[in-house]
């Protein structure tokens, strides 16, 4: 089945949400500021900024964060991801956080790039993470 579309309205929350996320991030080290939301399936935001350490390997990314913020309010399936960094460039989340976002996404999850001007390019978890390993190798049906 494929994932209901993404309403201009949802579009605009996301961009919202991870904007006021990105300028809470905690990136002393970089400098690189990222924030990323999700929506969930019952239609709520969540959003997460990336918390670096002086112990570098430590540092958590803005969608691992997101995602945090998702199952502690109750939910693990992501509908749509929006990512936000710093600069021009449109960034797209990390090969960690692609396996992260496997956990609670299905292939055609849409995946949004933003910068900070505007909204970039869009593609699917399937297209970021292709032939990819999750749940159900463990628990096959
Ligand atoms: N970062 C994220 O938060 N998400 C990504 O997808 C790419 C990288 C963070 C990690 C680190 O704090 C900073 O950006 C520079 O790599």
């Amino acid at each position: 089945m494929n994932a209901p579309a993404l309403t201009d309205s949802q579009q605009a929350a996301l961009l919202q949400a991870a904007r006021a996320a990105r300028l809470k991030a905690y990136a002393p080290y970089s400098k690189f500021l990222v924030g990323a939301a999700v929506l969930d399936d019952q239609g709520r935001i969540h959003a997460g900024c990336n918390v670096e350490n002086a112990a570098y390997p430590q540092g958590v990314c803005a969608e691992a964060s997101a995602l945090s913020a998702m199952v502690l309010a109750g939910s693990t399936q992501a509908r749509a991801v929006l990512v936000v960094g710093t600069g021009g460039a449109w960034i797209t989340p990390c090969g960690g956080c692609r396996q992260k976002l496997r956990e609670f996404c299905a292939p055609d999850t849409p995946i949004l790039s933003a910068n900070t001007e505007a909204l970039g390019p869009r593609y699917t978890l399937a297209q970021l993470l292709p032939e990819s390993f999750g749940p159900d190798h463990l628990h096959p049906q």
